[in-house]
Parts: structure tokens; C-alpha cells; sequence
């Protein structure tokens, strides 16, 4: 999940000027963006489950591509497997909010469909700076109940992976995460993110009374995690290519 965290919303504002990776991965077409950066082997769009042998269809669009069925069943989805969540925590469940957040022009949705058609599970990412560091961030990934366990959360975090590699200087892949979501810290842990360091940290009150933040924020480096300031095209002449 990802919400109003401040952090984020800070880190969108302080997005950089038109000539950045980032700026270039946000103003590609859903075709340039798949071409260029999931660099998808054939036949991605296709997923069977390992144990139903059901087939599902896999798709990358913009908010502005969704139509009103697909928004409304990710939007269904969120609520299903982590309304409860949200409204526990500090931030609480707006639903309001929450689609605004979800049109959100940069985003990227990668949905899942069943023989149907129907909306079965998506993830939704946006390349964007944090911190001063261009990443990309995970907004979501919520599958059904009858996905969930099958391996697909891992292959679709794995296209994420794909797309931080390859958009010139992503640093990580980064998300947050409730505390009051076991399972998905499990499962964030299974394939490889750690407390970023930018993760709040508990507070104590004057009175000595500890703070626990109600969510964390996760992260995966790139493999070129760790080099400074990288601008479009720097990372090929690095590579020698
Ligand atoms: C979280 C979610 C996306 C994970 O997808 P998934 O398909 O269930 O997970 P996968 O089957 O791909 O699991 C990948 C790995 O994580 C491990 N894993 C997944 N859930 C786990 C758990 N609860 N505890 C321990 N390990 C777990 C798997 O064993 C697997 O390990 P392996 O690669 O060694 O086999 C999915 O369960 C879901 O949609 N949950 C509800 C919504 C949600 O919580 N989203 C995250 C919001 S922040």
C-alpha cells in the first residue's frame, strides 16, 4: 500500500526539471514505457496459476486508460484487503483521497485479469524523486484472495524490479507498508526490501511514552543502488555501452 504519507507527497513536489529520467520515464507512452523499461520477454502478458492452471492477462496502462470498471475494481480490491488497515492506522481510509491519489497521471497500473476480464489483482507504481533520490515507488499491490500465495505478488514486484533497473539512475524500489499487515512485511521481506533508512522512527514523548509509527517504509536497491547523481544517459557511458 502506499497513501498520504509526507514523505511521498514531499517527494513529488520537489519533482526535477524536464531533462531528469525520471521527467523522461513519466512522459513516455504506455508502449515506451513497456518497450524501454519492463523490456518484457513474449508472451508477459500471460499468467497461469501453478495450481488452477487458470490463465490470467496481464496489462500496463495509465490512470487515464483505465476504464471505469478497471479503476473501480482495483479501487474495490484496495478496500477488500486493506481497508481494515487503513482504518486502524493514523492515516485512516478516505475513500476520496484514495482515488484522487489513484488517478494520479504518473502512475502505472499492471492489472490482472481472469478469462473474463475482470480484475482480479494489479500493482501500481511511479517513477518519482524521494528524498532527493529518483526511485521508484509502489503504490500498491493487492491480489484476491484466490491469487494470493500463488507466486504472482513476487512476479509482479519483479516487473517493478525490471523497471527501477532500467530507467536510468533509479536508485530503489520503495513502498510502505502497514505494521498492522504481517503478511505483507513477510512477503516484502521474502524478496529482498529492508527498513529504508528514511523509515519514521519511534518517538518518545516527554512523559517517556514510545511512539510506534503505524506503517514503514520498505525498499529494494538497484544495482546501481549505491552510485551518486547519475543523469539521463550517464548510466550506458558507466556501462561502457
Ligand atoms: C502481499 C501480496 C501481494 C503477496 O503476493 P502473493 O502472491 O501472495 O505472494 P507470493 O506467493 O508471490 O510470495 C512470494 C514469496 O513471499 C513469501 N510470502 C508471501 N507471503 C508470506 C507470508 N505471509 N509469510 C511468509 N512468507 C510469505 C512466499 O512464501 C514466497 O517465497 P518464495 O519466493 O521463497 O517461494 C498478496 O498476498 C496480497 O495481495 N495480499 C493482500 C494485500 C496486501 O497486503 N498487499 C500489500 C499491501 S502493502
Amino acid at each position: 500500500m502506499a497513501e498520504e504519507q509526507p514523505a511521498k507527497v514531499a517527494g513529488k513536489a520537489r519533482k526535477s526539471s524536464k531533462t531528469s529520467p525520471i521527467a523522461t520515464a513519466n512522459d513516455k507512452t504506455d508502449e515506451e514505457f513497456i518497450r524501454d523499461y519492463l523490456k518484457p520477454s513474449q508472451g508477459w502478458t500471460l499468467w497461469t496459476h501453478p495450481l488452477t492452471k487458470q490463465s490470467y492477462s496481464l496489462e500496463l496502462l495509465s490512470p487515464h486508460s483505465l476504464s471505469k470498471d478497471d479503476f473501480k475494481a482495483c479501487f474495490d480490491i484496495i478496500e477488500s484487503t486493506s481497508g481494515e488497515d487503513y482504518k486502524s492506522a493514523s492515516v485512516g481510509w478516505h475513500p476520496a483521497m484514495k482515488k484522487k491519489e489513484m488517478k494520479s497521471p504518473d502512475l502505472r497500473y499492471i492489472l490482472v485479469k481472469d478469462e473474463s476480464g475482470t480484475v482480479q489483482g494489479f500493482t501500481s507504481l511511479m517513477p518519482t524523486f524521494e528524498n532527493h533520490e529518483p526511485v521508484l515507488y509502489c503504490y500498491e499491490v493487492h491480489l484476491l484472495p484466490d491469487l494470493q500465495g500463488s507466486g504472482l505478488g513476487k512476479h509482479l514486484m519483479n516487473f517493478l524490479i525490471t523497471i527501477a533497473e532500467n530507467i536510468p539512475s533509479t536508485k530503489k524500489v520503495m513502498l510502505t507498508c502497514f505494521i498492522s499487515n504481517p503478511n505483507g512485511l513477510r512477503f516484502y521481506e521474502r524478496i529482498g526490501f529492508t527498513k529504508d533508512d528514511f523509515s519514521p522512527r519511534d518517538r518518545v514523548l516527554r512523559g517517556g511514552k514510545v511512539v510506534r509509527p503505524d506503517y514503514v517504509i520498505l525498499s529494494r536497491e538497484t544495482a546501481r543502488g549505491g552510485s551518486e547523481g547519475l543523469v539521463d544517459g550517464e548510466l550506458e557511458r558507466e556501462d561502457g555501452n
